[in-house]
């Protein structure tokens, strides 16, 4: 049987995408389309083998462990959460760097409701790093604007990424302790790798000069 030459690569728009493009750039691949502006979800690129489709930043590391795509580019954050080990993650890249933290108000409160509460949307992995020091607390899940769990009472403390620390501190919000430390990973499909090896290595071998040389 003749092998597979096409390439399907998983991009999420958002903030990974402006420093995902200049990877894929260097490493020959130029989307036919911006893929910040269009409303297509499948892009064609210079190379007619190659095409990159648009995910939310979260179903990157499904759409490539499921082999909908062969790879992809992820936050360390999404990867983490997803944490079946499911996909390789050859290459750091470097890029969308920031922290996973828990961060509460300026006044640390003791927990009015018995068991501390912690808002956030990485729920594996903020059970995991309470579990893992032998730490009781609750988990409540939010999807978004995490900063204003604790302002409101809903919640003790947050879990959720920060770069520059401003978000935190608009919102009265301190940094407690540091959970891990974030950036974007190139992720393969564990069968492509074998089976499209020789399309995916020079892509990753290119991946890994443009990093060098950045
Ligand atoms: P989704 O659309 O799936 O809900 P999202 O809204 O969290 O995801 P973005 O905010 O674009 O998507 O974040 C995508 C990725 O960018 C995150 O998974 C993380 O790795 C990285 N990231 C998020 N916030 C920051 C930040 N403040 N600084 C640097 N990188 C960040
Ligand atoms: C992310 C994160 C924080 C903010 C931190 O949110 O969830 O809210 O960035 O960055 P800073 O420390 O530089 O202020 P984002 O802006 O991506 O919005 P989101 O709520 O849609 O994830």
């Amino acid at each position: 049987m003749k092998p597979d030459a096409s390439l399907t690569i998983a991009l999420a728009k958002g903030r990974i995408l402006d420093e995902a493009l200049p990877v894929l750039a260097g490493a020959g691949i130029f989307p036919t389309q911006d893929p910040g502006t269009t409303r297509k979800l499948i892009l064609a690129t210079n190379l007619p083998h190659v095409r990159i489709i648009i995910v939310r930043a979260t179903d990157v590391p499904t759409y490539v462990a499921y082999g909908a795509a062969d790879l992809g580019i992820a936050g360390k954050d999404v990867l983490m959460e997803y944490n079946n080990n499911v996909v390789y993650e050859p290459l750091d890249l470097g890029i969308a760097r920031c922290r996973m933290v828990l961060a509460g108000p300026k006044r640390t409160l003791q927990p009015v409701h018995g068991r501390l509460r912690v808002a956030t949307k990485y729920v594996n992995t903020t059970r995991d790093y309470f579990a893992g020091q032998g730490r009781q607390v609750e988990i409540i899940r939010l999807y978004g604007s995490m900063e204003l769990a604790p302002v409101l009472g809903l919640a003790d403390y947050i879990v959720d990424l920060m770069d520059t620390g401003n978000t935190l501190k608009a919102n009265g919000l301190v940094p407690l302790e540091t959970i891990a430390e974030i950036s974007s990973r190139v992720i393969v499909n564990k069968a492509a790798m074998k089976m499209k090896h020789d399309q995916i290595q020079p892509l990753l071998d290119k991946m890994a000069l443009w990093k060098k040389g950045k």
